[in-house]
């Protein structure tokens, strides 16, 4: 491997280690000096009503109550659409939406006043079923060849239909947020956060100030997997109005049963799928895509994008229509969790493969393999497949390391017994980077560095470390491109007010894009260095020439410059009396490219992997038929701990990108993409095969596994 891949301690090791790292909560005056009032929101109770009237209990002194009418600028929060108000219009939408915030020196105090509020409602109808919704937020579809005669023709046609569950980011830190009214006037707001510029646009439109009236900091995050690619920018307008009417600082943060219930989850999904075969191929795929928005669209609209564009999953199919909506309903609304669409849609159509396979006969590792595309092939999207597939080396590299072939044979022949063996796999991509244009028409990233005399440089860029690493990484690409010490380059936390604006902390595309802008600014910067003076150079993204343009209208081009690649195979034992299921092993071959970090991309594979089982297995979560969401703490919503961490065996296969820094390609979403198929693929493989036990639903925990098998007792 490159020297650049060798793994060094992060930056932030040892204050983390440590505990002097300064998470939000931890601030216990502003920096300034300044006291922090505590703010807690005005939650409704509803999961549709008109709200009528709000009244408060007597409110002591140093105690206010803000709301909708104290918004200076728009109640919108900037994100896609113009629909998420900063505090609830005249209806509430979800049980939980902010109708307005108290504030007061005691959180205590706060937490009695809230509760002691009254909210005169007028209950309206609500939607929570998926099925019967009918306002889409988004509807699109795209396609290509002539799905109709393909279907015509066809010797068989398969229709089925999947479902998955809600996720929950479950990060270690909650969300939290604080905004101080500052001297000039301008308002700072700071906290917990992927995307400081998400929150800066949102924040210079609800306090309607301009972009000069605000700026954000990203303080240390602990986690975010896309749950804080759009929540800050919510909670941040609420502190800061807020703090505007108290003119004091403002902050607020979740314990976990609100952060649980109120805060953004991963989509839940309804996929129907219905594919011709002829002659042994699939000829043509027409499918309709579901998602469970919730209440406002927030980002479905590139969440959905996402995950249609994988919709045909990494197969050469001829003819391709796919639809998708994203369906609105009054329930919290869903956003970003690593992945971003495609694991809903990549779970139906590994699914829809391997049932096709054994409808046929056919071996489903060769039946999948004889589809796959190749470098040179057309995309969903008429794109092309610019680098080379390397899939197939990856399916043996899994095969070596859990001997999946044999295993897989062994597997499908009858089992009796209490304990029964079966082993799935699933073979995908990840789209690296924005989703369509996005790159090149609305984040037009810019990166810089800074030399200051003594010969240090400050990398200015607004990507926010959560975890993955950007504070190390980022450094180590450019003391390696201007040879010198890593300890002579840092990066800080951003803040808008000092840094310009590289883009959010998303899509997997940190360190691919604005890495690479950094590799080339450095590059720059040695080639003017002069010793003992202060230089600055900058760099802008500019789209790769190779790219066929992309139109989302149409759904038409490169919706991605490159892919990641993932091969996962897992290995289980059911138990048939008590439907617990034992993951023997869980095997993958992920290529992003070259690791800038060994032991940092090697973190985030497994750590991506596990989520992704996570989801396939225990990660339940629901609302009832009024709204309300199930699952509010670590009890009764079960995420993978220590003691679940299976045997996992992980391998890179590095496919070199030449756009991205050394080679790297997206790395942070893959991981978690690909579990939930292989993991139900084997459930459905040990309880004797789809022809018995067809399964079509995410996560499969022990509670369905039973109710699958009590199907054979009826
Ligand atoms: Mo991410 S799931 O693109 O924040």
């Amino acid at each position: 491997m490159r020297e650049i891949c060798r793994s060094i301690k992060k930056k932030d090791h040892d204050p983390k280690i440590e505990g002097r790292s300064r998470y939000l909560a931890d601030y216990n005056l502003t920096d300034s000096g300044r006291e922090i009032l505590c703010g807690k929101l005005l939650r409704s109770q509803y999961a549709r009503a008109r709200v009528k009237g709000v009244e408060l209990p007597d409110m002591p002194d140093g105690y206010i109550y803000v709301d909708a009418s104290d918004i200076p600028g728009d109640n919108n929060v900037n994100i896609v659409l113009d629909d998420t108000p900063v505090f609830a219009r005249e209806t509430v939408e979800y049980i939980g939406e902010p109708i307005g915030m108290i504030v007061g020196p005691d959180e205590k105090e706060v937490s009695r006043l809230i509760s002691e509020t009254k909210v005169d409602y007028e209950a309206l109808e609500p939607m929570t079923d998926l099925r019967k919704a009918d306002k889409a937020f988004f509807n699109y579809e795209f396609g290509h060849g002539d799905v109709e005669k393909a279907f015509a023709e066809a010797d068989r046609v398969f229709e089925e239909e999947f479902t998955t569950g809600y996720q929950e980011q479950a990060y270690l830190e909650v969300q939290g947020m604080m905004a101080e009214p500052e001297d000039d006037g301008k308002m700072y707001v700071h906290g917990s956060l992927q995307c400081p510029y998400y929150v800066h646009g949102a924040l210079a439109r609800a306090m309607g100030t301009g972009p000069d009236g605000v700026h954000i900091y990203q303080d240390v995050t602990g986690g975010g997997f896309g749950g804080k690619e759009d929540y800050p920018s919510i909670l941040g307008c609420q502190v800061a109005v807020a703090a505007k009417k108290a003119n004091a600082p403002v902050r607020c943060y979740f314990d976990r049963r609100e952060d649980m219930e109120f805060t953004p989850k991963r989509h839940p999904s309804l996929c129907r799928y219905k594919m011709a075969v002829k002659d042994g191929r699939v000829t043509a795929v027409d499918c309709d895509v579901i998602f469970d928005a919730g209440a406002y669209s927030t980002l479905s609209a590139v969440v959905l994008q996402r995950g249609i564009i994988a919709a045909p999953g990494i197969y050469d199919i001829p003819n391709v229509h796919v639809t998708g909506r994203a369906l609105k309903t009054n329930t919290v609304p869903c956003g970003a969790y690593r992945g971003f669409g495609a694991p809903q849609t990549f779970f139906a159509v590994e699914m829809m493969m391997s049932h096709i396979a054994q409808a046929l006969g056919e071996d489903i590792l060769e039946f999948k393999a004889k589809h796959y595309v190749k470098q040179g092939d057309k995309t969903s999207t008429n794109g092309l497949y610019h680098f080379p597939v390397p899939i197939p080396a990856m399916v043996d590299e899994v095969d070596e390391l859990s001997d999946l072939r044999r295993k897989h044979k062994e597997y499908s022949k009858p089992q009796s017994g209490r304990y029964r063996r079966g082993i799935g796999l699933s073979t995908y991509f990840h789209g690296a980077g924005f989703t369509g244009s996005g790159e090149r028409d609305i984040i037009k990233a810019v990166a810089k560095l800074h030399k200051y005399p003594d010969g240090t440089v400050e990398v200015l860029a607004s990507n926010s470390d959560i975890g993955q690493g950007v504070r190390t990484t980022f450094p180590k690409i450019v003391a390696h491109e201007l040879n010198i010490p890593l300890e002579k380059v840092y990066y800080d936390h951003p803040d808008t007010a000092r840094v310009p604006d590289s883009g959010p902390t998303v899509a997997s595309r940190s360190l691919m894009t604005v890495g690479e802008l950094l590799r080339r600014a450095a590059i720059k910067l040695r080639n003017i260095w002069v010793e003992g003076e202060e230089q600055e150079v900058e760099e802008h993204y500019k789209e790769p020439d190779f790219m066929i343009p992309f139109y989302l209208d149409r759904f038409e081009g490169d919706a991605y410059p490159t892919y990641a690649w993932g091969v996962n195979a897992i290995e289980v034992e059911v138990d048939t009396y008590t439907g617990v299921t034992n993951i023997l092993g869980a095997y993958a071959s992920f290529d992003v490219g070259t690791p800038v970090d060994y032991n940092i991309v090697m973190g985030q594979m497994e750590g991506g992997f596990l989520q992704g089982i996570g989801y396939a297995s225990i990660e339940k979560m629901d609302y009832d038929k009024n709204g309300k969401i199930w699952n509010r703490s670590f009890t009764d919503y079960l995420i993978p701990t220590a003691v679940d961490v299976p045997e996992l065996k992980v391998t890179l296969h590095v496919e070199e990108y030449p756009d991205g820094p050394y080679g790297a390609k997206g790395a942070g979403e893959l991981p978690l993409v690909g579990a939930a198929p292989a993991f139900v693929a084997a459930v459905e493989q040990a309880l004797g095969g789809a022809e018995k036990h067809p399964l079509h639903s995410a996560p499969f925990n022990a509670e369905d596994v039973i109710s699958e098998l009590n199907k054979e007792v009826k």
